[in-house]
């Protein structure tokens, strides 16, 4: 068994975003523990999302900490705009701009929590160079830019290999989570688990929080 607590963070990608406030306030009510925002740029992924604007408004709602995705080429021009918009957390991707480390330099003298993800293709040793200054490691199970796919459970050695290099900061996990899929990110090691179908497509979100949180 397990001791560590698994963090819950619904990806509002997901979320009815004609009712985005109230759909937030409820996975709030439902306990999960951070809120997992997906930026999309359309052009580092195929899809388009939401900027600095709607996470000010989102920073007025919550007290849950912001983790701000960031599927966006070059991060480094538009970091200080998702800061003052209420980041808590700021993940950019090790693929999205020739050499990553100047955005994490900024996120970190910026005070926000630096987290670095990579895609399912691009192997775990690109982003090893960073690692003993990241505050967070975001582990794609599917390819970014949209909710709903599913789970690529070989993803996971990546979680297991950091872990057993004894990174110390946060694991996180996301795309394609469910109650089904959670246990296994749990038992490689994995600190967060992201979810936006399972929470968001569930009426009951308490239960879908809960069923992810005592996955085994
Ligand atoms: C995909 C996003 C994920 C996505 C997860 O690019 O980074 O956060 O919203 O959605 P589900 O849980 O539906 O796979
Ligand atoms: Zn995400």
């Amino acid at each position: 068994m397990k001791t560590r607590t698994v963090k819950i963070a619904p990806s509002i990608l997901s979320a009815d975003f004609t009712r985005l406030g109230e759909e937030i306030l409820d996975a709030e009510r439902g306990g999960c523990d951070i809120l997992h925002v997906d930026v999309m740029d359309g052009h580092f992924v195929p899809n388009l999302t939401i900027g600095p604007p709607v996470i000010r408004w989102i920073r007025k709602i919550t007290q849950l900490p912001l983790d701000v995705h960031l599927m966006i080429e070059d991060p480094l021009k538009s970091l200080e705009d998702y800061c003052k918009a209420g980041a808590d957390w700021l993940t950019v991707h090790v693929e999205a701009a020739p050499d990553i480390r100047p955005a994490l330099d900024w996120i970190q003298a910026s005070g926000a929590k630096a987290g670095i993800s990579l895609r399912p293709r691009t192997s775990l040793e690109s982003i090893l160079p960073y690692l003993d200054r990241l505050d967070l490691v975001l582990i794609m199970t599917v390819e970014p830019g949209f909710g709903g796919q599913s789970f690529m459970a070989d993803q996971l050695e990546k979680v297991r290999r950091l872990r057993s290099q004894g990174f110390n900061g946060m694991i996180s996990v996301d795309g394609g989570v469910n109650s089904e899929t959670a246990s296994v990110c749990i038992d490689a090691g994995a600190d967060i688990l992201v979810a936006g179908t399972a929470v968001f497509g569930n009426k009951n979100r308490a239960a879908a929080i809960a069923g992810l949180r005592g996955a085994r």
